[in-house]
């Protein structure tokens, strides 16, 4: 069993595809466990995408730009849990630059832009979602946004704890 955070991004808040997006995940049978509406601060993004992450990744107009991006407007920030959701969640969303989503993925049907783009108007990539790429990125960014309080518990109706029916 995994926990993870995912991000609907302003863009995504903007065109008004909250539900779309959540109705995603849910259909799926993974299960949101917290869940806000929130337009982050600079400080609060410049945690979640690193300087040493992401700067070093790929460089710092990357990075600056992802911060005013998120910061751009109201984020819906939420806690995923089920069996491989890290995995499962990344799969729904699909790759991260919308051209190379395919087609039945969050990104490959909701939005189609490149990074050559976004370098070229330097501006980040609208691609609708933010999802944890891994186990220890996961621990690091539901800490980030959510503390112990912001979780509840409950059981979907057609799942048992093992997430089997
Ligand atoms: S991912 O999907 O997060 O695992 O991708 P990653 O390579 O780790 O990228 C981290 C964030 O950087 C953005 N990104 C880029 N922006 C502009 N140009 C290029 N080439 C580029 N490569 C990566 C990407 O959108 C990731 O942010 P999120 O919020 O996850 O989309």
């Amino acid at each position: 069993m995994e926990r993870t955070l995912c991000l609907i991004k302003p863009d995504g808040v903007r065109r008004g595809v909250v539900g779309q997006i959540l109705e995603r995940i849910e259909r799926k049978g993974l299960k949101i466990i917290a869940l806000k509406l929130t337009t982050p601060s600079a400080d609060l993004a410049g945690q979640h995408y690193t300087y040493e992450d992401i700067a070093v990744r790929h460089g710092e107009a990357v990075r600056n730009a992802l911060i005013k991006f998120l910061t751009s407007g109201p984020v819906v920030a939420f806690v995923v849990e089920g069996v491989s959701a890290i995995d499962n969640v990344r799969t729904l969303c699909g790759a991260t630059e919308p051209l190379k989503a395919a087609p039945g993925t969050i990104r490959g049907d909701f939005a189609h832009h490149t990074f050559a783009l976004t370098a070229a108007v330097g501006e980040s990539v609208r691609n609708l979602i933010h999802a944890s790429a891994n186990a220890v990125d996961a621990a690091r960014e539901t800490a980030l946004w959510f503390g112990p309080a912001d979780y509840v518990t409950y059981r979907r109706a057609d799942q048992n704890e093992h997430f089997l029916d």
